[in-house]
């Protein structure tokens, strides 16, 4: 089983990546035309401002009200199996008390506020008004400020980042600098417009953000991802390595062929295995057979959104407990995978019932659902991979941090291969996919850590510089 899985493996990663036109798509036109490919409604591109206009949320009485409608007129559930918990889905026992907190106790003008407290802006990069938060540090004027944008995943969205934003920008006068966030949304999430035509997948979005930057006068920058922030800034250090100064990632991955076939590697034999990762972590990523079982069993809701997300999201645009329910069944499951075996999922034990439904109002608001999904199929396809650009090594220097429950592991050995200057790798013994959300002061500790990691690197090779 564990041979065959291997191969079964290996062959659709070559099928898949080596089989298509590997990186004849990443020529110089091919960067060029990325940078200006407009994604809006064409027609008006010549004429779209610059300009950096600021944003506050504002939710309309007749949305609030459409919504409780909504919430109140909603059909009887199924009730779950009995002796079931999360294992077939979101246990329907859970909805009645969620629906009635949204439209009876969720209070929309404080979480409205809330969403507010923080200086928002919209401006337009390539056709697309993209949203984003930018908090600058109080500082004396002498003091370093480094600019960190910082990109969030799906099912979350800014607010993933908001009780670190406060600590994150505080001064501490021993790390020798401050710290400036910009936290977008991503195209297509919470207030950035979608596109109007297929193709942007994390190259395009990393291109996007990239222009964001540049606009708000960051030539050079450090980038800060989890979930589908992590593949796109992926992308964003192996596109332009001369921009990013340093990169922190709590979803550190590549599905580069060389660390795939490391992975596979591994399987093999134990002495294999225990040159491809440390033993006390090997059981994250083997037998490849209990691996790939897991990726059958919970992977389900990726598959469908790479394939047909605008099927799933007409019912999710129109139901708020549908909704709330395939977004909630993933935070379940990717905070810890023993929630599939609490009857509540586990949810209340990790984040509050308002920052649940704060998170879930920026895909209901503005009817982002299925803008947001796309970002699947625009990403995972034979378009994306055929680039090559997974197997592409980055000398940007890379920290990462892999959480407990993170959904997959992978060791220094294969992370290498694509981040040559992995100057951390760290393996925590708690928390979860949404780290930042659940723990944010942990959080931004290892993120400031990577900072000074990172400009201690930087500053050690100016010295070797100057000697030579
Ligand atoms: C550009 O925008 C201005 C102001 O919104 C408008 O008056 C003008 O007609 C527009 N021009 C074109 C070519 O669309
Ligand atoms: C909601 O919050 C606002 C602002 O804090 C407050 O004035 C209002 O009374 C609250 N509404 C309810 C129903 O509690």
């Amino acid at each position: 089983m564990n041979t065959f899985v291997s191969i079964l493996v290996l062959s659709a990663y070559v099928t898949l990546v080596l089989g298509s036109n590997v990186r004849e798509l990443l020529t110089p036109e091919f960067y060029d035309g990325l940078s200006e490919k407009l994604w809006g409604p064409l027609g008006e591109e010549k004429n779209v401002s610059t300009c950096i206009k600021p944003f506050t949320v504002k939710w309309s009485e007749e949305m609030i009200k459409d919504l409780r409608f909504r919430i109140k007129n909603r059909r009887a559930v199924t009730p779950p199996l009995e002796g079931i918990a999360f294992q077939y889905g979101f246990n329907t026992d859970n909805l009645d008390y969620w629906m009635d907190y949204w439209a009876n106790h969720y209070n929309f003008t404080e979480r409205e506020a809330y969403i507010n407290k923080y200086p928002q802006f919209k401006t337009n990069i390539q056709g697309l008004n993209i949203h984003f938060i930018r908090v600058k540090p109080q500082v004396p004027k002498d003091v370093e400020v480094l600019p960190l944008l910082m990109l969030h995943g799906w099912p979350g969205s800014v607010l993933e980042f908001y009780e670190v934003i406060p600590i994150i920008t505080e001064y501490c006068e021993q790390n020798g600098f401050a710290v400036e966030v910009i936290v977008p949304s991503l195209p297509g999430f919470g207030f950035s417009d979608g596109a109007v035509r297929p193709g942007l997948g994390t190259i395009e979005i990393a291109t996007v953000l990239r222009n964001l930057m540049h606009r708000l006068g960051f030539k050079k920058f450090y980038v800060q991802g989890g979930d589908f922030g992590a593949l796109t800034a992926n992308q964003m250090v192996t596109l332009y390595p001369d921009e990013i100064l340093g990169y922190h990632t709590n979803y550190p991955r590549t599905l580069g062929t060389k660390a795939l076939i490391t992975w596979a590697t591994g399987s093999i034999s134990p002495f294999f295995q225990n040159m491809v990762v440390d033993p006390a972590l090997a059981d994250k990523m083997y037998p490849l057979s209990k691996i790939f079982l897991g990726i059958m069993e919970d992977l389900g809701y990726m598959h469908i959104q790479a394939t047909k997300p605008d099927t799933l999201g007409i019912g999710m645009s129109d139901s708020p407990m549908a909704l709330f329910s395939w977004v909630m069944q993933t935070v379940s499951w990717a905070s810890r995978r023993s929630n599939k075996l609490k009857h509540d999922g586990g949810l209340h034990e990790l984040y509050s019932p308002e920052s649940i439904i704060d998170n879930i109002m920026l895909y209901w608001a503005d009817n982002k659902f299925t803008t947001a999904i796309r970002i699947y199929a625009e990403s995972y396809n034979k378009r994306t991979f055929g680039t090559g650009i997974e197997s592409i090594p980055t000398e940007v220097p890379t920290c990462t941090v892999h959480a407990k429950d993170e959904l997959s592991y992978m060791p220094p050995s294969m992370l290498q291969l694509k981040f040559t200057n992995l100057l951390s790798s760290l393996s925590l013994d708690d928390y979860g996919h949404f780290f930042a959300w659940e723990a944010p002061e942990v959080f931004t500790k290892l993120v400031i850590n990577a900072l000074v990691e990172i400009r201690a690197y930087h500053a050690n090779k100016n010295v070797c510089h100057d000697e030579l």
